[in-house]
């Protein structure tokens, strides 16, 4: 149960929520949402579930997701190229800490869009996306439609969340109580409109993300095609993307999963 109303989320009135699922349980809101999407669902379709039995994180993973989380996903249908799709996440991403920030949360955001608080994960962003048919004067591809996942670990304890390998919080520990998932749902959904709204202006997204993170600076690893880079975070590019100060030069890191080292480990 996700204790949310299907009419209290459209009494919210927000422009990312024009048509609304909620679910007690599903696979995964992922996959209901990208069947939606492909069904040619509105911009601005927000599926939640209290439970997802198959949900997936970012590289494949499983994501435990038990009753007392919230698990949702959000189809947009944003009008821009194709190849400016990876900037969904980051966007997203502050989106979401200034929410996390308004319901008393400090959190902060590990490149590219996982949200910490004292170095332990409270969320997880998925985008997906899809690109449309090439048209227009440039002749360039449009983005058909993104899946927005996101999974806030809320009001759950660590535990529930069976997960050994990594380190995690919830928004239950970080505030000593449970809060209501609708306020939740709301303070994301204003965050994300007004991120999202300015995603052409994509310099100043990347300045608030910079202003919420906790990777730059930091001696961080990275594991990509077979390879493992040490060096230090020392900033983003125009599109996002981390620049590693390593021994051997400054190295560019589109994707993958960056690991922060402890002082002294590693490079
Ligand atoms: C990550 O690996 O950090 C991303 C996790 C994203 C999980 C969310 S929960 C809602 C949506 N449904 C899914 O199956 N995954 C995303």
């Amino acid at each position: 149960m996700t204790g949310i109303s299907r009419v209290a989320v459209d009494e919210l009135d927000s422009p990312l929520a024009r048509f609304v699922e909620v679910h007690e349980a599903l696979a995964s809101t992922q996959d209901r949402a990208r069947e939606l999407a492909r069904a040619g669902t509105t911009d601005g379709t927000l599926v939640l579930a209290g439970v997802q039995t198959g949900g997936r994180g970012r590289l494949g993973r499983h994501w435990g997701s038990p009753a007392g989380g919230l698990w949702m996903s959000l189809v947009l249908r944003p009008e821009f190229e194709a190849r400016l799709a990876s900037r969904i996440t980051q966007t997203a991403a502050v989106g979401v800490a200034k929410a996390l920030w308004e319901i008393g949360v400090e959190a902060r955001i590990k490149w590219p869009n996982d949200l910490l608080v004292g170095g332990k994960k409270i969320c997880g962003i998925l985008a997906e996306s899809s690109a449309g048919h090439a048209g227009g004067p440039a002749n360039e591809r449009r983005l058909d439609y993104a899946i927005l996942g996101v999974g806030m670990n809320a009001n759950l304890d660590p535990a529930d969340l069976g997960v050994r390998d990594r380190e995690i919080t919830t928004i239950r520990s970080e505030l000593g109580h449970d809060i209501y998932l609708l306020d939740l749902v709301r303070a994301l959904l204003s965050n994300l409109e007004v991120e999202l709204g300015r995603i052409r202006d994509f310099g100043a997204v990347l300045e608030e993300w910079r202003n919420l993170n906790c990777t730059l600076g930091e001696n961080v690893r990275v594991r990509r095609f077979g390879e493992t880079i040490e060096g230090q975070a020392v900033d983003l590019t125009s599109e996002g993307a981390l620049l590693l100060g390593t021994g051997s030069g400054t190295v560019e890191v589109f994707e993958g999963e960056i690991e922060h080292l402890a002082q002294g480990e590693g490079a």
